[in-house]
């Protein structure tokens, strides 16, 4: 349970459904940028190396980037070209640097259950569309 405070519980695990709601309202309403997150187990320790991840990175939207709830993107520089699908993706994020990664050619694919992250990933295909010079986007959610 990553959303606990104090070690207290916030959801009855025996009861089903209610773990499902209890993450979709947490990441959809609770916390509404990086900063409300009530747990340190989603910290961003992962340190990009390569300067192609790094400037990737650069160039994602601030509101995407404002709800980054991850734990840090490990992935290889060298996708070009590969087809990517990112399980719980959240406002899209590591979605982004990858559609920068595989190119026009590549693609990506964001799966998530929490129609808030959902929309703010879904706000920003075409900013990043034209950011990265595609003729059409490699990316959907
Ligand atoms: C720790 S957050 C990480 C989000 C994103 N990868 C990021 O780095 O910002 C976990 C995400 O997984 C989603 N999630 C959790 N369980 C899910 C499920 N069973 N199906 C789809 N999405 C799920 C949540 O809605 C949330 O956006």
């Amino acid at each position: 349970m990553a959303c606990c405070n104090n070690g207290e519980s916030c959801c009855d695990v025996n009861d089903d459904g209610v773990v499902h709601d209890t993450v979709k309202e947490y990441y959809g309403k609770r916390i509404q940028n990086t900063s409300d997150l009530k747990t340190s187990a989603c910290c961003n320790v992962a340190k990009p190396k390569s300067a192609e991840v790094l400037n990737a990175m650069n160039s994602i939207h601030e509101e995407v980037t404002s709800k980054f709830y991850g734990c840090g993107l490990v992935t290889p520089s060298l996708l070009r070209g590969m087809k990517i699908i990112d399980l719980g993706s959240g406002s899209g994020r590591d979605c982004y640097v990858m559609s920068k990664l595989v190119g026009e050619n590549g693609s990506v694919l964001g799966v998530d259950m929490t129609d808030e992250q959902l929309n703010v990933a879904n706000k920003h295909i075409n900013y990043h569309t034209q950011k990265f010079g595609y003729s059409k986007p490699n990316i959907g959610f």
